[in-house]
């Protein structure tokens, strides 16, 4: 009887967690390529002036020449990490 009250717990708090993974902004490493940035975020450019986005693939080899913005430069780089 416990262990059926726990588990129903552990799903309940599940749930919970997945509810909120819903409004959470995901980055994800793409392999050899850039972060994928998913939601809704606001993008502070060096000089200061701000960009409202809705996810973005952001460059993480450095090659980009529209940075901070993946261009898909790092193919021909051949970037690999
Ligand atoms: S990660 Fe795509 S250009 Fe750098």
């Amino acid at each position: 009887m416990m262990c059926l009250l726990l588990k129903a717990q552990i799903n309940s708090l599940k749930n919970v967690i997945m509810e909120t993974d819903k409004d959470l902004v995901t980055i994800t490493v793409l392999k050899a390529g850039p972060l994928l940035v998913k939601g809704p975020v606001k993008l502070i450019h060096a000089d200061g002036t701000e960009e409202g986005k809705n996810g973005a693939h952001l460059c993480r080899c450095g090659g980009s020449a529209n940075k901070p913005f993946c261009d898909g430069s790092h193919v021909k780089l051949g970037f690999e990490k």
